[in-house]
């Protein structure tokens, strides 16, 4: 499975990058507004230059002729630029129309297995169902995974499965478990995926026994 890393934060992609753990990048509008910088367009494509590998920047466009012109700017940034294009009506017209013009499209805020049959019908090349947002609200997202994992599989659909919206170590575990392509991790969740308390104890063992065998106290 590979980590796309869900951050529009430059030292925090440059680190998970340096550890081998950054296939790609997702950004929005509110991951871009965090970092407070205006000049969107020159941070995503410093966050190309880091990442090497996919990195998928948000139309804010509501109507289908505004998405298609602003995902065509989009794309011309960088060769790793994806176009992130919200699931709704006008934005399956301009999913069809960029997917159509071989630019790679991210369908993003998926709630649903009919959004995710019909982002694949229209060609896009990712698809970004958000499970921590209907955990939110009292559903089990990682169902909406398994479902799309099956019915890519039935019609042998290409669009490659992103979970978005990862809150927890759990949610990429079930990832990998499912099958998913790709999990959209926050530099945080990172972190904790490596933690186990098992593994502080077991070296804070380790280092008190070498200390002895240092100090000459070891038999
Ligand atoms: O990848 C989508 C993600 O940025 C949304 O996450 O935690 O705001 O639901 P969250």
């Amino acid at each position: 499975m590979k980590f796309f890393i869900d951050s529009a934060n430059l030292e925090a992609i440059r680190e998970v990058k340096a550890m081998g753990m950054c296939d790609g990048v997702t950004t929005n509008p509110s991951l871009m507004a965090k970092e407070g910088r205006t000049d969107t367009d020159a941070l995503l494509k410093e966050i190309c230059a880091i990442a090497q590998g996919p990195v998928s920047g948000e139309v804010t466009a509501l109507d289908a002729a505004g998405m298609i012109e602003e995902g065509k700017r989009l794309a011309a940034l960088d060769d790793h630029m994806v176009v992130k294009v919200p699931t709704t009506y006008e934005g399956l017209k301009a999913i069809a129309a960029l997917s159509g013009e071989g630019i790679p499209v991210n369908a993003t805020l998926v709630f649903s297995t009919n959004q995710c049959l019909l982002v694949a019908k229209a060609g896009a090349a990712y698809v970004s169902p958000f499970v921590g947002r209907l955990d939110d609200v009292g559903e089990d997202g990682m169902d909406l995974i398994a479902d799309a994992v099956e019915i890519y599989q039935n019609y042998d659909l290409e669009t490659e499965i992103i979970v978005a919206s990862v809150r927890s170590p759990m949610h990429v575990a079930d990832s990998a478990l499912l099958g998913a392509d790709i999990a959209t991790i926050p530099p945080d969740v990172i972190k904790k995926l490596v933690a186990h308390p098992l593994t502080d104890k077991g070296l804070a063992g380790f280092m008190k026994d070498w200390e002895k065998l240092q100090g000459g106290t070891g038999s």
